[in-house]
């Protein structure tokens, strides 16, 4: 029995620290592969393989500065470095296989690495899970603003883009083109003025559960969740869930797994400048009723 230990920097099967924060997990032919922000050195993304979602084992810096860029139509800035020859800013990854195009496809939150001026979303691909992703640049959607974020691939492959807007007053939901390689219609703008950051989605009984945090930097806030019967239907109003801190946490994903639902969040080091020493949480995610519930737990086994 392997138990994890809430809210400590995990370590990876040869005893390093894990750094995939803001991250995402996708199960494929036998492995979850979880991809995350990794802030040292030239990294920006990196990749680790798990069969059990306890023993991880890393596989690449699937996205470097050094990454091979490639033009796509509807892109035109390709920048892994800025005018100063410094490092941009690659947040909160997140990666869908195509099943039509065999791809893996990254969206990802970019921004100059000297402010959050730019609030753009840049996008990725691969042939494999986890090998060296091509970088093709980054944009505004629509010309919107677009910072914290998630994806949705829905049971039929129709996927879904979600982030922060208006200077994160709004969240947006856009349903992405059938490669997953652009957004082909804005469809919501959910909760406008409530800034939520964090998105995250998950499935439950055929309803569809949004959760995210407030609007506060890296220090944790009250999370809150809503509902719809469809991702392009109607939401509901938001309802808290967990503590006033989401029991010290920031939401990263949502992922079921052996008839649970389990909730993945960030708890950040501190304001970012101990931002190495940032460590996760998997809290159990459960309805009652028709009410959404996150259960505190000190350590869980997966
Ligand atoms: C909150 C976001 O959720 C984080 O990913 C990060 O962008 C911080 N803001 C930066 O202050």
């Amino acid at each position: 029995m392997s138990l994890l230990k809430n809210g400590i920097l995990w370590k990876d099967v040869h005893g390093e620290p894990i750094h995939a924060h803001g991250g995402y997990i996708i199960f494929h032919e036998g492995y979850f592969y979880w991809y995350g922000e990794d802030r040292r050195e030239n990294y920006y993304v990196s990749c680790y393989r798990s069969a059990n979602l306890t023993d991880w084992e890393f596989r690449r810096h699937v996205l470097t500065t050094q990454s091979r860029m490639q033009g796509y139509r509807v892109r035109t800035t390709m920048q892994l470095v800025n005018e100063d020859g410094n490092k941009v800013n690659l947040e909160r990854p997140k990666v869908l296989y195509n099943q039509k195009t065999g791809k893996f496809v990254m969206w990802v939150h970019y921004e100059n690495g000297k402010n959050y001026h730019d609030a753009a979303v840049a996008v990725a691909t691969c042939d494999t899970p986890d090998g060296d992703f091509v970088y093709h640049g980054h944009f505004n959607p629509y010309g919107y603003m677009s910072r914290d974020c998630t994806l949705f691939q829905d049971d039929d492959g129709t996927a879904y883009f979600i982030s922060a807007s208006r200077d994160n007053a709004d969240l947006h939901m856009y349903r992405l083109t059938d490669d997953y390689m652009n957004v082909e219609k804005l469809v919501h703008r959910l909760w406008q003025g409530e800034y939520r950051e964090a998105p995250a989605v998950v499935k439950i009984d055929g309803k569809y559960y949004m959760l995210s945090s407030f609007c506060t930097g890296w220090a944790p806030n009250q999370g809150k969740y809503a509902m719809a019967d469809a991702m392009e239907g109607d939401w509901s109003t938001l309802t808290e869930i967990g503590d006033e801190t989401t029991y010290q946490s920031q939401p990263a994903f949502i992922i079921r797994w052996k008839g649970r639902v389990l909730y993945y969040g960030d708890r950040w080091g501190g304001d970012g400048s101990r931002y190495f020493e940032s460590g996760y949480v998997v809290y159990p995610l459960a309805l009652e009723g028709d009410r959404l519930v996150m259960e505190y737990v000190d350590q869980i086994e997966l």
